[in-house]
């Protein structure tokens, strides 16, 4: 089966080509737009959305070297995300494939981000659990199979995604932050200034940010000046932080669920600390991440499950609108 993956959930622009299992093409085309104005702006990301689509999925049908005519499905992500990002995805897909007289199957993104793990191991197993670290969401999910998901802890507050956006902004590094974060820690020292750690309380399996973020403010309008070398050691403290919260709520959940794999999603699955911390702390456990071009917003996961929900005849006539809440 061949289907084409769109994705605009948020500030990338995005589609792939899944057959049979394999991505064999995927094209990216992250917004810059946004930078200048330290955040996603939800009406210039549709608009963004809107001139890319057309380019973006003709590069990845060209790429992928096949015709248009053997696609068997369009698969979209139908939430959660921006409203009017997503509706631009939706109608999009919904023109292609009322077009070429194919279904068009609406795909949660959370559940894409999970599934991007198999694009990465296909040889991975239910059950696992996975830390679903995104912009929008900090979740753990027990994954006991296709479609059988239980949610065994989130975050009250800010996500982990967001943390690092919120800190780089104090910190004047820009957007994206949390690769601006990872790359300004490099060479600091992460146990210099000593930032909150929430809810570590016995077999708490929630996350709370938004006070490590306060004190970060806190911290730094304490100072005179920001030196550089000062940066360093605040962002490495500030991004460890973070870190073991992460690390300590995902070895509960494998304790918890009795679990002996789990799975990292999202966009902060890239950031590189991250995955030593992880692999340094659950030694003996099996530990999948995603490429890190499949961390962040991508077509390819959207593709990968779409293929899924149509093998299993799990999709809905056109009649599906956005959902920007969308659990699940
Ligand atoms: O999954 P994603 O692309 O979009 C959402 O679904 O939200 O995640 C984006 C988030 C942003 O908050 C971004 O700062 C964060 O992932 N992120 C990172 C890294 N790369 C992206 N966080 C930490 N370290 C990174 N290297
Ligand atoms: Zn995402």
């Amino acid at each position: 089966m061949t289907i084409l993956g769109i994705e605009t959930s948020c500030d990338e622009t995005a589609s792939a080509i899944c057959k049979d299992g394999k991505i064999i093409s995927s094209v990216i085309s992250q917004q810059i737009i946004h930078s200048t104005y330290g955040g996603v702006v939800p009406e210039l990301a549709s608009r963004e959305h809107e001139i890319l689509l057309n380019r973006v999925v003709y590069k990845t049908i060209e790429e992928a070297k096949i015709e248009l005519s053997s696609l068997d499905a369009i698969s979209v992500t139908q939430g959660p995300g921006l409203n009017g990002t997503l509706l631009t995805g939706i109608s999009f897909a919904k023109g292609l494939g009322l077009g070429l007289g194919i279904p068009v199957i609406p795909v949660n993104h959370l559940e894409g981000h999970i599934f991007s793990n198999f694009i990465a191991d296909p040889s991975l197993k239910f059950p696992f659990v996975c830390l679903l670290v995104s912009g929008g969401h900090t979740q753990l999910w027990f994954i006991e199979h296709f479609e059988n998901y239980t949610l065994l802890g989130e975050t009250r507050d800010d996500a982990a995604g967001e943390a690092f956006d919120k800190g780089a902004r104090i910190l004047g590094l820009g957007y994206p932050g949390g690769p601006a974060i990872e790359k300004a820690s490099s060479g600091g020292d992460p146990s210099k200034i000593k930032f909150p750690r929430s809810l570590l309380g016995k077999n708490n399996l929630e996350f709370s940010f938004s006070g490590l973020k306060t004190s970060l403010l806190y911290y730094v309008d304490s100072l005179t000046e920001l030196q550089n070398e000062t940066k360093k050691d605040i962002t490495a403290s500030y991004q460890q932080a973070i870190i073991d919260v992460l690390v300590e709520k995902l070895r509960r959940a494998i304790n918890y669920t009795k679990t002996e794999t789990c799975v990292i999603a999202g966009g902060v699955a890239s950031n590189r600390v991250l995955r030593k911390c992880l692999t340094e702390t659950l030694i003996g456990k099996s530990i999948v991440f995603p490429e890190l071009k499949f961390c962040t917003d991508n077509g390819a996961m959207i593709s990968y499950l779409g293929e899924l929900k149509l093998k299993s005849n799990k999709y809905s006539s056109l009649s599906f609108s956005a959902k920007p809440n969308l659990k699940l």
